[in-house]
């Protein structure tokens, strides 16, 4: 018997299986209560002789020990090579990829793009380093005008030819340039100015430059095209106001305001109590651009308007500082999501 338990201590020794119903074969053979291996030679025990029980008890024990130690070890090797580890949920709904968002400047410059789109305007762009020509001289700009002054300007090496656009009226050069009416089409686009940054200005910031040339364009038009435009894009029943204004490129000129959007007219902080808001200048194309730019002028009228796009971003969400738009800070860049 002895030796019989020496033989399954060898027999534990070399088992070996990586499958739970296995081992617990296993554990049913040496351990069960009943005709378990282990539980037979204890039953056995008994009837050793006095002399021998000693040995044989150390021995019987050896095995027993070994038949636990081995259902152990084997069960821990199962658990650690489990894909699924305990804790593990796999029902639960994975973290949220983080989307990013669109700027604010460009959102309020998409949706003025769709609306003008609607009303079959093409958007055209030009470069935001310009020569005085394009900015300037062709805009009908008297050679002593204020705004060519150094304070306003940034020039480019100190060459007064060249320079940073300080709007987006110098595309309406480029489009027109060489171009034969109608031309309907939008320049949105970056602008710069030497000015100081504050709350209400910036050196740089974005237009959107509209132009409309063909036969017969009135003033009507112009006034249809932007009341259209108003109510698509601060709703429905919003009202105009056209004041008479200068432009060196518009002949008549005139600065559009639209019934305050925050509180409808009736007088507010944002509009001053005066129930209107200042929001673009626009006017009739001068004959001398026209000509500058090789359009008949006694064939062709046409208007044209400028807009700030981040004034409409701020009066659209109401943001009351102009800087934050170029902060890039992403507690206020989120909330455009
Ligand atoms: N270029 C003007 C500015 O920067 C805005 C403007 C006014 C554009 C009237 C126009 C216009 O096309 O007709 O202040």
């Amino acid at each position: 018997m002895l030796n019989k338990t020496k033989t399954h201590i060898e027999e534990v020794a070399r088992f070996h299986s990586d499958k739970a119903d296995e081992i617990e074969a296993f554990r049913i053979k040496y351990l069960s209560k009943k005709g378990g291996i282990v539980t037979d030679l204890f039953a056995a025990f008994k009837d050793v002789p006095a002399e021998d029980k000693k040995e044989f008890g150390q021995v019987l024990n050896q095995l027993k020990d070994a038949v636990s130690a081995k259902i152990e070890e084997l069960k821990a090797n199962l658990k650690s090579g489990d894909t699924k580890p305990e804790g593990l949920d796999m029902t639960l709904p994975a973290d949220g990829a983080f989307m990013g968002s669109r700027h604010p400047v460009s959102l309020v410059m998409n949706e003025i793009s769709e609306i003008f789109t609607r009303l079959g305007y093409t958007i055209s762009e030009g470069p935001e380093i310009e020569d005085d020509w394009h900015v300037f001289s062709a805009l009908n700009f008297p050679p002593e005008h204020p705004a060519r002054d150094m304070q306003d300007t940034f020039f480019i090496e100190r060459n007064p030819e060249i320079l940073l656009r300080t709007h987006t009226s110098s595309v309406q050069v480029r489009v027109m340039d060489g171009a034969k009416p109608p031309i309907r089409t939008i320049s949105p686009g970056r602008v710069f100015r030497n000015e100081a940054i504050s709350a209400r200005a910036h050196c740089i910031f974005h237009q959107l430059e509209g132009l409309y040339i063909d036969e017969n364009v009135s003033f009507a038009d112009l006034k249809q095209t932007l009341l259209y435009f108003a109510e698509e894009f601060f709703g429905k029943g919003t009202q105009i106001r056209l004041r008479p204004s200068f432009f060196p490129f518009t002949e008549p000129s005139a600065e559009m305001d639209v019934s305050c959007t925050l509180c409808g007219g009736k007088g507010c902080n944002v509009c001053k109590h005066s129930g209107w808001l200042e929001v673009l200048g626009c006017g009739m194309v001068d004959p001398n651009v026209l000509q500058n730019c090789g359009i008949d002028s006694e064939k062709y009228t046409g208007f044209a308007f400028g807009l700030g796009m981040e004034r409409l971003a701020m009066l659209k969400y109401g943001v009351h500082d102009l800087r934050l738009f170029f902060e890039n800070d992403l507690r206020f860049l989120r909330q455009f999501r």
